[in-house]
């Protein structure tokens, strides 16, 4: 999979040189490209903001030089024989970014990562891109972070984990939080018996069918106490 991430402050996503992602970098299994914004202006202060029409606190990137970094980047997928790419772009005003998106992104072959930050993008740039790119608009939840960074780097790694290769056992895919729409379970490691907590019993049993019952009754419990909203709405038909 390649990957294109474009921001004002490419030292941010420095992060992608480290642990699994890092290593699938380095594997050839993710080919990741960072670009700075600033390098697609044309004035002598690399501008990339200016204010709101219609007034209001704060400031809004131009669409040009949004224009020129993501039309270079979909040329040089087009050249590398890559089918339409994905312009993810975090913004809090985005469908929520869920394991189902992560899943359903990790099967493209190209996704180029846009951070906003101010305000905002113009919103012209989102349907001018439309003919090059998928576009997705996607929040990692209902808060306000700075800027797109910090989400790109979370998606990146959810979707990245999920391409075949990097994670070395893909067993660990499967009994996680999230891959079967409910929490996961609790786990424990080596004391049975640490400062006085002990690991609960099935666990020690060795009846693969009673731990398998239980780690199923304690994903339900805890998805109804921590995250009812996961669960089926029992009103619904
Ligand atoms: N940019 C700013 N806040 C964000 C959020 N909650 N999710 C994704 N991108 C963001």
């Amino acid at each position: 999979m390649r990957i294109d991430v474009v921001t004002i402050f490419p030292e941010y996503l420095s992060a992608l040189d480290v642990s699994l992602i890092g290593k699938a970098r380095r594997d050839g299994l993710l080919e990741i490209h960072v670009h700075d914004l600033r390098d697609h202006t044309v004035d002598r202060h690399r501008t990339v903001d200016d204010t709101p029409y219609g007034g209001g606190a704060g400031m809004v990137m131009k669409p040009e030089p949004w224009a020129l970094a993501l039309e270079s980047i979909a040329e040089a997928g087009r050249s590398a024989g890559l089918g339409r790419p994905v312009l993810l772009v975090p913004t809090p005003s985005g469908e929520l970014f869920r394991q189902s998106v992560a899943q359903e992104l990790s099967a493209a072959d190209h996704l180029v990562v846009a951070c906003g930050r101010y305000e905002g993008i113009d919103e012209r740039l989102f349907h001018w891109a439309r003919e090059l790119f998928e576009v997705r608009l996607v929040s990692l939840g209902d808060y306000v972070l700075n800027g797109g960074e910090v989400a790109a780097l979370a998606m990146i790694e959810a979707i990245g984990r999920l391409v075949p290769g990097v994670v070395g056992n893909p067993e660990s895919l499967v009994e996680e939080s999230h891959s079967d729409g409910l929490l996961e379970y609790p786990v424990y490691t080596k004391p049975s018996s640490w400062r006085g907590h002990e690991v609960p019993d099935v666990l020690l049993s060795g009846d693969h069918g009673r731990v398998a019952a239980w780690r199923r009754e304690q994903q339900l419990e805890r998805t109804r106490r921590r995250r009812p909203d996961l669960l089926p709405d029992p009103a619904a038909d």
